[in-house]
């Protein structure tokens, strides 16, 4: 006789969504209505499978002796209990839909909880519990009794509990399988994180109280009018003061008001009022369409400067409180993002108030993907067989009924990377006929059979151009569609590079609606040992690495250089000058807001200092209108040196997401040209001691090794071209273009032999000769030192020749050395933060200054980081350096190889010495971690080179350096 050994859990393997759970509803925050939140501590019981523990935890009277305390919302892997797996599209278990492994951790959840006092009655109305995010699959008890099962990790799931409630000591209990059916569909690149991780809250729903609404805004940009429509299931009153409008539900009206845009988000306050409860409503005016084969909001053409943002803490996992949330808002605005793709589930719906209420234009995506299908060529996958398509529809409808009172979402995406199928097409037929106003998005299906809008994800430059210009083909109804680069510019470590060029096709092609940059945040988990944990710090068998760590902040929401340059390029206000004619040119990037609410100024820099500034009255510019505005006249007193205008634009008063004076963009252009540093080679050589000295350098006699400037002992001064790949060097497996980490590690350019040829002494010059070269290659690089002096100063001039059949850029071509006791670092050019040749559109020319540990980036991963760009003059460590010509600083306290070896910061130990670089160049950043590489022009190729370094002893240890 067999044992029917899971019928216990068969509802885990079901791929029906669920059962006993009520219709999907609008959500609101607030109303009159009485609720008890059910967040806090609950007790907690982890076994190792979906049937290891019978369910009589869920009965009253239950001893729950022994139990562990879990806070709820969370995720219990990252309490303590078992832990995270990451994986980018594998499925982390055999793949067999709907078939889970029986090693399906379940955590059992109980929480007792009396009603409040003034709990109303039950003859006064229902009570609902609702769960707003459960992964992945749940069944719920109440006092005993089952209320039924659900999946759909990032849905919204309620039961009507009114019958069961008691008013003191009701025991709920949860059982959350890790595994289920709706994993299948939920195989988003990110950690698996079960748990019951937002919130729980039980309401008590009135007689007659409102149950779902619609609200429907609409705005028509001929006649400034809205028009109000308020769709109820429960019959009532709506009613906005500030429009006078006091009307019942489903009559509309049609009145003058300010429409809502992300740039102005202007809301109107009213109410909702049923027999039984009030309900607070927040609308915004505004209409969606795609018209002659353009995205339009309020009648106007909008351009996506977005991010993907995945709900993430480091502490926290995919459990987001209210302040990280609005953090995130912030952040965004501050950094002159307009776009969300909630990429890829809805998020936290608090979260799509503060859309609504700052102003983020919002893709609300569904949640679901099937990538781990593509393995098999998308066989079995569930958006193409009808079984499931029950369970996607289910999903689509928790996602619309839930945020379609927002503003803010201008479009629905059925989800992400799941191919193509009938379930797709069902979902958007579904979308279509209960939500016409807001056109779909997906990118999964080339055909765009079922969308509004053709998006695609990291595709390059050129090709991007081609859509721009119509010349990309493809099926008509795509031709036909505005473009959207879903996900672009993937900011894993060091980059990405190469979004100033995109963002140039994006404002000259109409039909390139912008883009969403991958991603928001890396999501390291904080870590006792490692600092930030990745893919495979827990022992995963199947992991995916630090490819989870690919944000523009990092885990602990500190901005990267990645965002700092996203900001720069995607300002909303052009402002450009080249220094000849007296004026700078504005123009106003905004797609709604005219300039008002700026004010610009002006600042006159040389060599680095602000010599005179002023405010600069500028027009209030119409959207894409341009000006010229004159500068005034250069101070006739100012220093001689090398002058910059530096031109900005700041807010004129505070505003909700940034006081007044935040800086939302800025130009610099140069006012007169830089005179290179220039050494009269005077000073002759002289030997003694087995040591050479020449003006201040000191070197070995034999060797010709420089070892010292002044007082200052500096190390292994030599040729450098080896950098700590970056995530973008290395590039992801599947990229078609070869990729530079492994070509450069192919040839040995990280371990290059350095041959002495000669050691030169002249009249006026020391010269060494040497050969730079991997072992077993013949490629070299014949590498001249020449050192020259005025007696104070000392100048290096290196000649670099490349030999043999060179195929692959350099990593970084300049020179490396070693100091001591530096602690301070200044430099004149580029600051204050990192740069390379494709990311450097935020480095200002200023004088700055940090410590050698304030030069780091943090990149969860370790690699090349750090660089100043532009820098005219550097001090550090007893010793002044400046450029001919301008060169890249980096300064560090350990080696380019400890740096390469490490796999997390916890690995980088100082040591004694401080590295330091100057480099000619640099080879791009491009973002080939998933995408593109650098555009060809970023291409460090090895071709003969020349470059100098003046250096000199500071004077005394002037004061910090
Ligand atoms: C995309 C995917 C994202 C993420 C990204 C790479 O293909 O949609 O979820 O995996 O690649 O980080």
């Amino acid at each position: 006789m067999s044992v029917p050994l899971r019928t216990a859990v068969d509802y885990v393997e079901d791929v029906s969504p669920g059962s006993g759970t009520l219709p999907p509803r609008a959500w609101y925050a607030s109303s009159d209505a009485t609720s008890l939140s059910l967040n806090g501590d609950w007790l907690f019981r982890l076994s190792p499978a979906a049937g290891a523990e019978d369910d009589s935890f869920a009965r009253e009277g239950f001893d729950p002796d022994g139990w562990a305390r879990i806070a709820v919302p969370g995720h219990w892997v990252l309490q303590g209990h078992g832990s995270p797996v990451y994986t980018n599209h594998r499925y982390p278990f055999p793949v067999d839909p709907p078939r889970v492994p029986t090693e399906n951790p379940t955590g059992d959840h109980l929480r007792v909880f009396d009603l409040p006092p003034h709990w109303p009655d039950r003859s006064d109305g229902e009570a609902v519990l609702r769960f707003e995010g459960v992964e992945s699959c749940a069944r719920v008890w109440l006092n005993g009794t089952e209320l039924g099962t659900f999946k759909g990790s990032r849905l919204p799931h309620e039961f009507a509990v009114g019958r069961l409630l008691k008013t003191v000591g009701n025991v709920l209990a949860v059982r959350v399988h890790q595994w289920s059916a709706g994993s299948y569909l939920e195989d988003q690149d990110q950690w698996w994180l079960p748990g019951i991780f937002r919130d729980v809250t039980l309401s008590h729903r009135p007689v007659d109280g409102v149950r779902d609404f619609f609200v429907h805004a609409g705005y028509d940009h001929r006649t400034d009018t809205g028009t109000l429509r308020v769709d109820s299931a429960v019959p009532g009153r709506v009613t906005v003061p500030g429009l006078g409008i006091d009307v019942p539900t489903g009559e509309p009206v049609t009145v003058p008001v300010e429409p809502w845009s992300a740039e102005v988000p202007r809301l109107y306050e009213g109410v909702l009022a049923t027999g039984g409860e009030r309900v607070p409503l927040r609308i915004g005016f505004r209409t969606v369409e795609v018209s002659d084969g353009l995205l339009r909001v309020n009648g106007r053409p909008v351009l996506f400067k977005g991010v993907n943002r995945h709900e993430w803490h480091p502490e926290r996992g995919r459990a987001l409180d209210p302040a990280t949330m609005r953090e995130d808002v912030l952040l965004m605005k501050r950094h002159n993002v307009n776009a969300v793709r909630t990429s890829h589930y809805p998020p936290h719906p608090a979260f799509l108030d503060l859309c609504d209420e700052y102003g983020l234009w919002v893709i609300d995506e569904c949640d679901l993907e099937t990538h781990g299908f593509t393995e098999a060529g998308w066989r079995d996958n569930p958006v193409d067989d009808d079984r499931w398509t029950p369970a996607l529809l289910d999903r689509a409808a928790r996602m619309v009924e839930r945020d379609k009172n927002h503003p803010s979402v201008v479009l629905w995406s059925l989800g992400n990377e799941a191919g193509t199928g009938r379930g797709l097409t069902a979902m958007a037929e579904w979308i279509h006929g209960r939500d016409p106003s807001r056109p779909v998005h997906y990118e999964g299906d080339p055909d765009c059979r079922d969308t509004d809008v053709y998006a695609r994800m990291y595709a390059g430059h050129a090709e991007v151009e081609r859509i721009g210009r119509g010349l990309d083909g493809g099926p008509r109804r795509r031709r036909r569609l505005p473009f959207l680069l879903c996900e672009y510019a993937h900011a894993m470590g060091n980059g990405p590079g190469g979004l100033a060029e995109y963002q140039r096709l994006f404002e000259s092609y109409e039909r390139l609606q912008g883009g969403f940059v991958w991603e928001w945040i890396d999501h390291g988990i904080a870590h006792p040992e490692l600092g930030y944990a990745y893919g495979g710090d827990f022992g995963e068998e199947l992991h995916d690495g630090n490819f989870v760590c690919d944000g523009l902040l990092f885990p602990d929401r500190r901005p990267s250089p990645g965002l700092v340059e996203y900001r720069k390029v995607i300002e909303p206000v052009g402002i450009t000058g080249d220094g000849t004619d007296g004026t700078v040119r504005v123009t106003n990037r905004y797609d709604v807001a005219d300039l008002s609410a700026l004010a610009f100024s002006w600042s006159y820099q040389v060599d680095g200092e602000t010599v005179a500034s002023g405010p600069l009255p500028v027009p209030p510019l119409a959207p894409g209108e341009s000006a010229d505005v004159t500068l005034p006249v250069p101070p006739h007193d100012a220093p001689a040196g090398e002058a910059h205008w530096l031109v900005r634009a700041a807010l004129a008063a505070d505003t909700a997401w940034a006081d007044g004076g935040h800086v939302v963009a800025w130009g610099q252009f140069p006012a007169s040209e830089r005179t290179a540093p220039h050494v009269t080679a005077t000073a002759r050589p002289r030997t003694g001691d087995g040591v050479l000295t020449l003006g201040p350098g000191t070197f070995d006699a034999r060797t010709g090794a420089l070892v010292a400037v002044g007082d200052a002992a500096v190390d292994g001064l030599r040729l450098d071209v080896w950098r700590a790949p970056t995530d973008n060097d290395e590039g992801a497996a599947w990229q078609s273009d070869p990729r530079c980490g492994p070509l450069w590690r192919g040839i040995g350019l990280h371990r290059m032999r350095h041959r002495l040829d000669a050691v030169e002494i002249g009249e006026d010059a020391l010269t060494v000769r040497t050969r730079v070269a991997p072992a077993g290659r013949e490629l070299g690089l014949s590498t001249v030192y020449r050192w020259t002096s005025d007696g104070d100063r000392l100048r290096l001039t290196v000649c670099v020749l490349p030999e043999g059949d060179w195929t692959v850029p350099l990593p970084r071509l300049g020179i490396r050395f070693g100091l001591h006791t530096v602690d301070r670092v200044r430099w004149f050019g580029g600051g204050p933060g990192e740069a390379y040749p494709d990311t450097r559109m935020a480095a200002a020319v200023g004088r700055w200054q940090s410590t050698v540990d304030g030069m780091q980036t943090p990149y969860v991963r370790p690699q090349e980081n750090g660089a100043r760009i532009d820098v005219r003059w550097a001090e550090l460590g007893g010793l002044r350096v400046e450029g001919d010509p301008l060169f890249l600083l980096t300064a560090r306290r350990w080696t380019t190889e400890q740096l390469d070896a490490a796999a997390h910061r916890t690995d980088l130990v100082p040591g004694d010495t401080v590295w330091v670089n100057l480099d000619h160049a640099h080879h791009g950043i491009g973002s080939q971690s998933c995408g593109p590489g650098p555009l060809p022009r970023h291409h460090l190729r090895p071709r003969p080179a020349e470059f100098s370094f003046v250096f000199s002893p500071l004077p005394s240890r002037s004061p910090g350096v």
